[in-house]
């Protein structure tokens, strides 16, 4: 049965994100179109917010199952001229400040499965994308850099369920009722703790992350091997152990964890 989901209180949004705050009910993807505002020059904290994504993007060659009614997709715009951070603490701290921001809102609590997932009672609730560009501003021979943050928050199991692919790993932060503002919440939430989080030092960040990520001491597998996730380099690569004693750094591989 057709079911009316609520359009998206925009005002409220935009009066606690800043006046730029942009909201689609439906749009491609939140991090193409605010990579498109970056490249016209777009202020640093411009978030673009859809209720539904008809072509979300998750890592690699994945997609983000990002339906109208169910969940809440938005991308933050970051300038890396006002911080110094590397891609993988970016990453981290988005991933920090997704857990704070759903913690915030909601009485679940988060963690995080390397490198960009936000977990809850062993279920994805919320998936990050943190994309990199840059642009040639009129007149200028420098390149500004940017980096868009995007983040898609299942905030309520969707009617006909998760797609098969995702069935057996997804959740929602809410369960089956959120409370009426729920999606602009998080939203705003998630701005304010980014905001937060991209203004400590790097070292801070590094123990946010490492302290909720679950998957340290975990046996994984690895190119068909098996290894134990040992430890969270400086960088951010997660370090794996093999039996043998033998170690490597990862980048950004998916792992699949052993139950
Ligand atoms: C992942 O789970 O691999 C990352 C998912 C990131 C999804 C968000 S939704 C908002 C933004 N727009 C996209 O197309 N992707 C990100």
């Amino acid at each position: 049965m057709f079911r009316k989901v609520p359009r998206l209180n925009e005002a409220y949004i935009q009066r606690k994100c800043g006046n730029t705050a942009i909201c689609f009910r439906s749009t491609t993807s939140t991090n193409e179109i605010l990579k498109q505002y970056a490249k016209q020059n777009a202020p640093t904290d411009t978030v673009v917010v859809a209720e539904e994504q008809s072509a979300g993007r998750g890592r690699g060659d994945h997609t983000f199952f990002s339906p109208l009614g169910s969940g809440i997709y938005m991308s933050m715009l970051l300038h890396p001229k006002n911080h110094q951070f590397s891609p993988g603490a970016i990453t981290a701290a988005a991933g920090v400040a997704a857990c704070e921001a759903i913690e915030r809102c909601s009485d679940v609590e988060c963690s995080i499965k390397w490198m960009n997932d936000v977990y809850v009672d062993g279920k994805k609730v919320a998936g990050i994308l943190a994309e990199s560009g840059s642009f040639y501003p009129q007149g200028s021979d420098k390149p500004t850099e940017f980096t868009v943050v995007g983040i898609g928050f299942n905030v309520t199991l969707p009617k006909d369920g998760y797609p098969e692919e995702f069935a057996e790993r997804a959740s929602a932060i809410y369960g089956q009722k959120a409370p009426r503002f729920a999606r602009e919440e998080l939203v705003i939430a998630f701005f304010e703790d980014l905001k937060k989080w991209t203004a400590l030092s790097e070292r801070e960040i590094y123990s946010a992350y490492r302290k909720r990520l679950f998957v340290l001491g975990k046996t994984v597998t690895y190119e068909g091997r098996e290894a134990v996730v040992s430890e969270l380099a400086d960088d951010f690569r997660l370090e794996l152990t093999f039996s043998d004693g033998q170690k490597t750094l990862l980048d950004s591989r998916e792992i699949s964890l052993h139950q």
